[in-house]
């Protein structure tokens, strides 16, 4: 509709919201502590509050509830001595209270990692649009009928056992994710140090995942992180932001060549890990399988 007057396109995308300094780190120790915005930390409260609820029941009420599906992946999930987890892909029941407050939590989490993925983005001076196809469905906490193949991205509960509660270093495989602990256990790696250290989380932290990295074209490092035993126990909230696997990335956005699908992006990223929520002997194999050389991910060819 020709209105008269001249177009002036908004700008697509979110307001910024890390400052430089902060991008930087990002950018060169794949992760960030972060102070959130009050509303998300309020929303957190109030998850937190109906997690302690659901891991206070006994384990049958916890697996009837949330059954697991695809290894770790889904559902109610349990190490024996060393922690429990519920991983929420989709919504599962209608009327859980905890799902209602999971469900804020996602839809601010998202927007908070959409915000700097397209700080990300500017700095590159790429369009805030590169994201769209890669988010697509992500931003809200999917309905019941979503289908898992595609909608990858998770929220996942934590309950870290007294002491014994941990997980072993690892990269994340997605784009950006959030991990707010409830207590000290959660540690980031510094590369930059020499020799490298580990650094307790003090705040919320953003950590770059694998599928980002590798769509950065090295301009960003994953962030390598760990749980360590706290005598309290710890429960924390982790959002995994991670690429719809239905659609393709352009990777002329990213500084490559050529129409990636998704999936065979994020199945080559996941073939080089292995799951570390998995039980103990699961691992040991996952472990065997990693130390193989890796592939290049994507070809990159300067234009
Ligand atoms: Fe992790």
């Amino acid at each position: 509709m020709d209105s008269g007057e001249k177009d002036y396109a908004s700008p697509a995308g979110p307001p910024p919201l890390l400052d430089p300094e902060q991008l930087q780190h990002l950018c060169t120790h794949g992760w960030l502590l972060l102070d959130l915005p009050a509303e998300l930390e309020a929303r957190l409260e109030q998850l937190s509050a109906s997690t302690s609820g659901f891991f206070g029941t006994d384990i049958e009420s916890k697996t009837s509830t949330y059954p697991k599906r695809q290894g770790t992946e889904y559902g109610y999930y349990r190490v024996e001595s060393e922690k429990e987890y519920v991983t929420l892909r989709r919504r599962v029941h209608s009327d859980s209270v905890l799902e209602t407050h999971a469900e804020h939590v996602w839809y601010s989490s998202a927007g908070l990692l959409h915000r700097i993925l397209c700080d990300l983005s500017r700095m590159g001076d790429s369009p805030n649009t590169v994201w769209d196809s890669l988010i697509s469905g992500a931003v809200h906490y999917p309905t019941l009928d979503t289908d898992l193949k595609d909608s990858i991205t998770l929220m996942r509960l934590f309950n870290y056992f007294p002491t014994t509660g941990m997980a072993d270093p690892h990269t994340d495989t997605g784009l950006l994710t959030l991990c707010v602990g409830g207590a000290a256990g959660l540690e980031v790696a510094d590369w930059t140090a020499d020799p490298p250290v580990w650094i307790p989380a003090s705040k919320p932290c953003i950590l770059v995942g694998e599928t980002l990295r590798a769509l950065s074209q090295g301009a960003l490092i994953a962030g390598c992180h760990r749980v360590v035993g706290n005598p309290k126990g710890r429960t924390s909230v982790v959002f995994a932001l991670r690429p719809n696997l239905g659609l393709s990335t352009d990777m002329a956005s990213f500084g490559g060549d050529g129409v990636v699908s998704n999936r065979e992006l994020y199945n080559e990223i996941k073939r080089e890990k292995y799951s570390i929520n998995a039980k103990q002997d699961v691992r040991e194999k996952q472990r065997a399988m990693a130390t193989r050389e890796p592939q290049r991910l994507i070809e990159y060819r300067p234009r």
